[in-house]
Parts: structure tokens; C-alpha cells; sequence
């Protein structure tokens, strides 16, 4: 049978060569060399500065790792066929055979057509190569991604559980706090009201301080174990119907004395209506909003309260001719135990329009603020009807 004839008849072995094999390119080699009989094989890949041996079947030439294509070619006594193995065009690597006796014109003819074929394979392999490592990149990164998931899970499990004790801790301290609290609170007012014996005005005086002082801690205790019911989202809802113009009459008689004490006119403008709410709730946020207003307006300053219920809305509006809140801070102070500039020289903890704000939201309403610095604020609450 004539090289022509044999080489097609095994031409098809080449194609039936595993390429995810890693003895592949001997398995090409030995192909090869049924079809054209060679003693050693080299495929030398050419990089942009340097060309060098990547592949070698029966290396003669050395046991040397790097053998130059001229080392081969310089051999004597041997004799090679050379072929550029390319890819678009482009030759990427030169596939070397050499054996003692000389190639025939038909053996180099199959050759070069031999070689085409090659370059083909050894494309793919390389192709399947990047392949497997572009497929094992995204298996590791995912395998990456999960365990860095897996470890926000167990770290927010973990917040979630310290947040949760934090709220248990500060309800069951400010209930213990309290208690007490309200018996200093209670006894003083016994003893400034004269009821155990009459006190001369110094002793008064001091009754008087330990009673502000009691009143005042008693109120951040208050504010403190309001944040933590709504943190622990158990704040429950008490609706009734009520006339709301009643509510509001009650908190301005609480504040009216600290109002008196700077000189604040306390104007109101409120309809008698009723509206279906938590009574006690909606008396919190107003007492908020008007304590604010008296604390954040100089003396002989103005608050006015209006009430207006229309068919969608009941809306409250607590305005002030007061300080007035910088632009910048307007977000910030409706978050916790945050104050503005502007509270510098206040004594207070700064939650009091958070829990205003929850309670607004616990009645499906809003709030939202204007404000100009040293001329005044708005605060407008809306709660559905
Ligand atoms: N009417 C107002 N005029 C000017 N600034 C205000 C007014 N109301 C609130 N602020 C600003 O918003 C901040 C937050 O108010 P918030 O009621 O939450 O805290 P606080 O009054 O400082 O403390 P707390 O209410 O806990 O006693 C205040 O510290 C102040 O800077
Ligand atoms: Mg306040």
C-alpha cells in the first residue's frame, strides 16, 4: 500500500484521541509516526522573544529541559522535517521530526499536510485547558462566595441574638430603675408638700431639686425602655376614639409651666374632633414635639399647635419661632441618640423624636420636618383617619 493511501486510512486516528488526555501530544506523536516513521519528535512553541521546546517524543538530542530549534537542526548525521504549525495565519509553534536516514518527497508532502491537522488539535487542547481552568476559577469563587455567605449568616444570627439581649437587658433595667425612681419622685413631693412638717424654704429648695432631678432621669428611663419595646417589636397598639382636642389640652396644661418659666406664648388651633387612635401614644408624641419646641426656642419665643382632620388624614403641626435645625442634621435627628449642634448645652438623650417617629409609623402615619435656622421649625405629623 502507498504512503498516500495509508496515511488517509490513519488519519482518523488523530481524531479519536482523547484531547483532555495529559498524554495526548505522545498519543499524537505515535500517530504520527505509524504514518511516517521518525525516531524523535519536538513541538517548539514560539513565544514573542524566544522559541522553545514545550512537547519531545524519544528526545535524543540531551536530557536537557530546554532545547533550542537550532540544537536539533545542528545535529549531525540526522536528518528533520520542520513544519510551522499555525493558527489564523499565525505561526505558533514549529513540529520538529528527525530520524538517521532521509525523508522521501511523499513523506514531506504528508507531512506539511500532516502538520495541518496537528496545529488543529493542539489548538483544541490548549482551548480545553483554558477551559477546565476558567470552569475551575468560577467553582472555586463560587465555592468562595458560599463559605463567605455562610459566614455573614452565622455573624448576623449572632448580632441579631446580642441586639435581642441588649433590648431584654435595658427593659429589664429601666423596669428596676424605675421602680425606685418612683418613690423618690412620690416622697419628695410628700415632704414639699408640707404634709410630714413644715420645711423652712433652703430644705424645700432641695426637695424641690431631688423632684426635677428624679423627674428628669425618670423621663430618659422612659425614653430608653420605649426604644427597646419598639426594638423588640413589642410595642403593642391600644386604639379607641377619642376627641383629640382633649389630648392635646392635657399635655399643654403638663408643659404649660416649663413654657411660663421662658416667657413662650403656647398658642393653639385645634378642632374638636375625634379620631380612632392610641390615646396614650398620640399624647407621647405630642408631649415630645411641644417639650422640643419649649426646649429649642429662646424666651419670649412663640409655639403654635394646630389640629386639622380632613377626609384622609388627621394632621398635627407643632411650629416655633425658635433655633431652627442646620439643613444638614435634618436627616440625622430622627435617628437614635442622635442630637443636633444645636443641642449642645441640653441635658437630654436624644430619642425622643425616634420613638416619636415609631409611633407615628405604628399608627400608619408620617412625619416630616422644615426648618430654618434661627427662625423656627414645623413639625407636621399625619396619621389616617
Ligand atoms: N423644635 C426644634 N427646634 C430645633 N431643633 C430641634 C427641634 N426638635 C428637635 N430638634 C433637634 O433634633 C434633635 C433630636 O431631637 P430629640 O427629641 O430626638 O432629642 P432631644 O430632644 O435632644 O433629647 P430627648 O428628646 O431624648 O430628651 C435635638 O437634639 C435637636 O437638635
Ligand atoms: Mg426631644
Amino acid at each position: 500500500m502507498d504512503i498516500y493511501r495509508q496515511s488517509i486510512k490513519k488519519i482518523n486516528d488523530f481524531f479519536r484521541i482523547n484531547l483532555r488526555d495529559s498524554y495526548c501530544i505522545d498519543k499524537i506523536f505515535a500517530v504520527l509516526n505509524d504514518i511516517i516513521a521518525f525516531e524523535s519528535g519536538y513541538i517548539f512553541y514560539v513565544f514573542p522573544e524566544y522559541i522553545n521546546l514545550e512537547f519531545s517524543c524519544n528526545n535524543t538530542l540531551s536530557k536537557k529541559e530546554f532545547i533550542n530549534l537550532d540544537e536539533v537542526k545542528k545535529q549531525q548525521d540526522i536528518n528533520y522535517l520542520n513544519s510551522d504549525l499555525k493558527i489564523d495565519n499565525t505561526t505558533f509553534a514549529h513540529l520538529v521530526i528527525t530520524r538517521k536516514t532521509l525523508f522521501n518527497e511523499d513523506e514531506k508532502a504528508i507531512f506539511s499536510t500532516l502538520s495541518e491537522v496537528i496545529a488543529s488539535l493542539i489548538r483544541n487542547i490548549e482551548l480545553n485547558s483554558i477551559i477546565s481552568l476558567q470552569v475551575q476559577a468560577q467553582q472555586e469563587s463560587i465555592a468562595e462566595l458560599n463559605k463567605a455567605y455562610q459566614t455573614i449568616k452565622k455573624q448576623n444570627k449572632k448580632i441579631l441574638k446580642a441586639d435581642k439581649i441588649k433590648s431584654n437587658f435595658l427593659a429589664n433595667v429601666s423596669h428596676e430603675l424605675r421602680t425606685p425612681l418612683n418613690s423618690i419622685i412620690g416622697f419628695s413631693d410628700l415632704l414639699y408638700s408640707d404634709c410630714c412638717g413644715k420645711l423652712n424654704k433652703k430644705q424645700k429648695d432641695y426637695v424641690n431639686d431631688i423632684k426635677i432631678s428624679g423627674l428628669h432621669l425618670l423621663g430618659m428611663i422612659n425614653e430608653i425602655l420605649d426604644m427597646a419595646k419598639i426594638e423588640s417589636n413589642s410595642m403593642k397598639m391600644n386604639t379607641s376614639d377619642f376627641d383629640i382636642k382633649l389630648a392635646v389640652d392635657e399635655v399643654l396644661n403638663i408643659l404649660r409651666p416649663l413654657a411660663l418659666k421662658k416667657n413662650i406664648k403656647l398658642l393653639q388651633d385645634t378642632q374638636s374632633v375625634t379620631i380612632t387612635a392610641d390615646y396614650v401614644k398620640i399624647q407621647q408624641i405630642l408631649f415630645n414635639l411641644l417639650s422640643n419646641a419649649i426646649k429649642f426656642t429662646p424666651e419670649n419665643g412663640e409655639i403654635v399647635i394646630s389640629v386639622k382632620k380632613d377626609k384622609q388624614n388627621t394632621a398635627i403641626s407643632v411650629k416655633d419661632n425658635g433655633i431652627g435645625i442646620d439643613k444638614k442634621e435634618i436627616k440625622k435627628i430622627f435617628k437614635k441618640f442622635e442630637q443636633g449642634t444645636n443641642a449642645k448645652y441640653t441635658n437630654s438623650t436624644g430619642l425622643g423624636l425616634t420613638i416619636t417617629r415609631e409611633l407615628v409609623k405604628l399608627h400608619g402615619g408620617e412625619i416630616t420636618v422644615t426648618s430654618e435656622p434661627n427662625s423656627g421649625s414645623v413639625f407636621i405629623v399625619k396619621i389616617p383617619c
